[in-house]
């Protein structure tokens, strides 16, 4: 007899969220939620952006106090982390920044999300190979991406949760694995960052989006460099903020200016400040409750649904062992967009295209939102 799964609650009341009273959120993986306290945050904002100078102090004191809360997720040194506008500016500075040679290569999946595939673009033309691995039955096999590797691999590129099967791949393998060679773990950590835990220190690069499971939104983009990335990789955008220009310089330019140490070197111009404002906020949300409890909660939920899903008969192409799992449980559909759609018409959001659902489990769900998603998919079915 099959045991009855725990009733898991949520860590967070979905209260704490805009607009989630009437509907039932699976569907962060594409956008989270927003936290009613960020309006609180909007308004500290706006006051201190009409405060003058000294406003400004204190937004970017807000900045450092994000900056060490990120490091503390990512468990690295704060410094160590810039605030870039987007992931995919993240992956872009290193494939800028590297000296290249032809025959060199890259190794990423095919079925990886297009800022991780083609940051690389430019270099196919400077003879650099972009070794694009296929994925097997929707896993990307960690061997597979190891057996591609050689003396002249200088990136291995990856999301670390797949956006598309919500696979988490093994960080410490892939590191491991390529310890005997020049290349650098360049991680996307989009789809992890904020639900499961995201090891930093294994990578020399790790970028993740704010908008989607660390509960902020668009514009910021934390990247962890490690310091090998950082003497291998020239600075490809220059401006007031990564040079010491000031108090070295008054009004008129030198010839030259030095280039910053991190974490100031990625960050040519001001960042996003209002949204690492909000970053901060949800930081202390996430960082109150726990990575490990959280990351526990999604792959319990993740299980959960998985399990209702085959039971119903559909195609889960998301892994089944633990920590392989993520927060995003997926499942083939050749009409995705159609089922999302009328799960939404009856107030369960979640997000399907390319021939695949992904159903999303964070903090502010809990069993009883799997159960009422379960019962009106096999409604629709
Ligand atoms: C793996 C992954 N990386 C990056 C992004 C988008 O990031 P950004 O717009 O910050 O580049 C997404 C969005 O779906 C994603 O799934």
């Amino acid at each position: 007899m099959k045991t009855p799964d725990a009733d898991v609650k949520p860590l967070v009341h979905p209260d704490e969220f805009v607009d989630l009273d009437e509907i039932i959120h699976l569907c962060t993986g594409g956008e989270a939620p927003w936290l009613k306290i960020q309006e609180k945050v909007f308004a500290e904002f706006a006051q201190l952006k009409s405060a003058g100078y000294d406003g400004r102090s204190k937004i970017y004191a807000r900045g450092e106090q994000c900056r060490q809360k990120m490091g503390k997720l990512w468990k690295v040194p704060a410094h160590r982390i810039a605030f870039m506008p987007s992931a995919a500016e993240g992956m872009n500075w290193l494939a800028r920044g590297l000296d290249w040679r032809e025959g060199d290569n890259v190794v990423t999946t095919n079925l990886e999300f297009p800022s991780v595939a083609y940051a690389w673009k430019h270099l196919r033309s400077q003879g650099v190979d972009i070794r694009l691995i296929p994925h097997s039955n929707w896993m990307v096999n960690e061997i597979d991406l190891l057996n591609a590797t050689d003396d002249r691999t200088r990136v291995l590129a990856v999301s670390h949760v797949s956006f598309y099967t919500g696979q988490c791949l093994n960080l410490e393998q892939l590191s491991e694995g390529i310890r005997d060679y020049h290349t650098l773990l360049a991680v996307d950590a989009t789809h992890s960052s904020g639900v499961v835990e995201v090891a930093a220190e294994l990578t020399d690069l790790t970028v993740s989006s704010s908008y989607k499971w660390m509960l902020a939104t668009h514009g910021v983009a934390p990247c962890y460099f490690s310091e090998r990335a950082e003497t291998e990789t020239k600075v490809t955008c220059f401006g007031w903020h990564n040079l010491s220009v000031w108090p070295e310089q008054g009004a008129e330019r030198l010839a030259n200016a030095p280039e910053k140490p991190m974490p100031g070197k990625l960050e040519p111009g001001n960042p996003a400040m209002l949204v690492v404002m909000h970053l901060d906020q949800a930081l202390e949300i996430l960082l109150s409750v726990g990575t490990a409890k959280i990351s526990d909660h999604a792959r319990s939920l993740s299980k959960q649904v998985s399990d209702g899903l085959k039971d119903l008969g559909f195609i889960v192409i998301s892994p089944q062992n633990y920590d392989s799992r993520s927060g995003n449980t997926c499942f083939q559909l050749s009409n995705a967009k159609e089922m999302q759609n009328q799960l939404a018409a009856r107030g369960i959001l979640c997000w399907g295209e390319y021939g695949r659902v992904r159903i999303s489990t964070h903090l502010y769900n809990g069993s009883n939102d799997v159960r009422r998603f379960l019962e009106v998919l096999s409604e629709l079915k």
